[in-house]
């Protein structure tokens, strides 16, 4: 199993790539990943300005330590291989491609970022929204550890209409707890659709929490305003941290010298839970270290 160096990807931030004042304030917004949409929120007429503007955003060196990734547009669409072409020439750290089928996809598109250029270092996401993506989800995670593939990013609202559900939220757990585990067996990063309510801050919550219960790494969001938000519900709160350093502490204390399990705070507590801990206190670190 690939080991993915870690990056927090609490909040990834969708922007429509035609909104010139929505590009220009995500530079000062505390998002953890920036995803230029090509895709969904800008009209056909639009398309070419918004590919010509997301370029120029990835090379301007304006975002910080923002994870920059560009949503192009799908592989049967007009506009496909010169967004992909550009996003990547660009240097985007990675492209989102929407409507994934299967895993020959994936090949195929990992193939043709392959051909535009030796040491290009353009990773691969997925959107997870059609009926054929749920049913392949193995297969296309389990190219991860092999190709470009590094992270799932959930739509349910594409995946609703294509299953002529009404969207609720509620319909969806099994289908992210498939998905989150597809996405672990193969060491890939996952991230929860969006809230469409954005002046519901309980609502917005309740999905982050729920998100990362089912171990999910971030949401991706549509307005400012929820940053905070996710920001806040994916980072481990202080809890986790003292109780993660007690169990780091405990295991290094003499006493515990060579022991695989062992008592803190009146749990069992085992090797696997000092991996997690060391886990936990990890991402907290990285947390903190962002925009030092
Ligand atoms: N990213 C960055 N900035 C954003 C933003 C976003 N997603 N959404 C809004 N803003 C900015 C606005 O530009 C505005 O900035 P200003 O103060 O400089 O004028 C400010 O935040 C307040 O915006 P507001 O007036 O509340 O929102 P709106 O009515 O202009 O836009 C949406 C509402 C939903 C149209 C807009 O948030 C949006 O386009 N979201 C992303 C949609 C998207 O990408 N969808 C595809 C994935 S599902
Ligand atoms: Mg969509």
């Amino acid at each position: 199993m690939t080991q993915i160096k870690f990056r927090p990807r609490r909040s990834c931030l969708y922007m429509p790539a035609s909104n010139e004042r929505a590009l220009e304030k995500a530079k000062t917004l505390a998002a953890d990943t920036i995803i230029f949409d090509l895709e969904d929120a800008v009209a056909p007429d639009a398309k070419e300005a918004a590919r010509e503007r997301a370029c120029a955003a990835l090379q301007s060196d304006e975002y910080g330590d923002r994870e920059l990734v560009v949503r192009i547009n799908a592989m049967d669409t007009p506009w496909f291989a010169k967004d992909l072409k550009q996003a990547c020439l660009s240097q985007a750290d990675a492209v989102l491609v929407p409507k994934i089928l299967s895993a020959d996809d994936i090949i195929q598109i990992n193939r043709s970022i392959d051909e535009l250029g030796t040491g290009l270092t353009t990773k691969l996401w997925a959107m997870i929204e059609m009926p054929q993506a749920i049913l392949n989800l193995g297969d296309i995670a389990a190219l991860g550890p092999n190709t470009r593939l590094t992270s799932f990013v959930m739509g349910f609202n594409d995946l609703a209409k294509e299953m002529r559900a009404v969207h609720n939220r509620s319909i969806f757990g099994p289908v992210m707890i498939q998905s989150v585990i597809a996405a672990r067996a193969y060491g890939i990063n996952i991230i929860d659709s969006v809230y469409n309510d954005f002046n519901d801050p309980v609502g917005l919550e309740s999905e982050c929490l729920e998100a990362r219960k089912l171990g999910f790494d971030g949401k991706s969001l549509i307005h400012p305003v929820q940053i905070e938000t996710a920001n806040r519900i994916f980072a481990p709160d202080a809890e986790a941290i003292a109780e993660a350093e007690a169990i780091i502490a405990a295991f290094k204390d003499p006493v515990n010298a060579g022991k695989g399990v062992i008592v803190v705070d009146g749990k069992m507590t085992e090797l696997l839970h000092l991996k997690q801990a060391k886990q936990l206190v990890a991402t907290a670190e990285a947390i903190g270290a962002l925009g030092k």
